[in-house]
């Protein structure tokens, strides 16, 4: 039995939290970024592939190697953050079935082997597993900056060069403070996104 969530939680994860542009300078420790993890891995994937990799960019050396190849209003927010994730889809996800759905794992691992049905299932379940991520962040107190303005080529060659790893989004991750904060925009109605059938 679970319970709903009260209105605090649900401010925390949704309706007062902000994508943030400015960082206070109060760190993130590897440890919480193990813990966050810990908690997003849980979240679901087509069978249970998990194709999202990750690499968490700290040093002031892979903050510089990212932030040159970002789009040139994100660079500073890379630089200023106290980590960005590069959240990256393996290819080759399929090679891990066999131990992460031990059941049928053989199976499914020839299934999504197909290049068309890897591509799809990875890009889509890696973008799942980014949000994932995202909330798991805010639940865990942090605040995050999701980024696509980046070159995902130069990316790819920079930090995962010799792998089947492309880049998805990248996301900023630490205490969010109020610089180049926006109104917040509106989002559409129920009726206006959706309908009953
Ligand atoms: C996948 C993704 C990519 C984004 N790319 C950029 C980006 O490249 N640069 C940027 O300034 N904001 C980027 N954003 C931020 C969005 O504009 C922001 O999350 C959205 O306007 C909602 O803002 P709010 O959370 O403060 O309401 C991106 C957000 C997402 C989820």
């Amino acid at each position: 039995m679970s319970n709903k969530l009260d209105g605090l939680a649900l401010d925390q994860l949704f309706r007062t939290a902000r994508t943030r542009n400015g960082w206070t300078d109060r760190p993130v420790t590897q440890e919480q970024l193990r813990e966050l993890y810990d908690l997003m891995k849980f979240g679901p994937t087509s069978s249970n592939s998990c194709p999202a990799r990750f690499v968490w960019i700290r040093s002031a050396e892979a903050k510089s190697r990212l932030a040159a190849l970002a789009a040139p209003n994100n660079a500073p927010k890379i630089l200023a953050a106290p980590v960005t994730v590069i959240v990256g889809y393996d290819l080759d996800f399929a090679e891990q079935l066999p131990r992460l759905f031990p059941a049928r794992g053989k199976e499914m691992q020839a299934y999504f082997s197909d290049p068309l049905v890897a591509e799809t299932t990875s890009f889509r379940n890696s973008s799942l597993q980014g949000a994932y991520l995202i909330i798991a962040a805010r639940a865990l107190g942090l605040d995050c900056g999701p980024m696509s303005g980046f070159s995902n080529e130069a990316v790819d060659s920079e930090f995962f060069a010799n792998t089947r790893i492309k880049s998805n989004f990248i996301c900023s991750i630490g205490y969010g403070s109020n610089e180049n904060l926006f109104p917040r925009n509106p989002r559409l109605m129920f009726d206006e996104a959706g309908r009953f059938a």
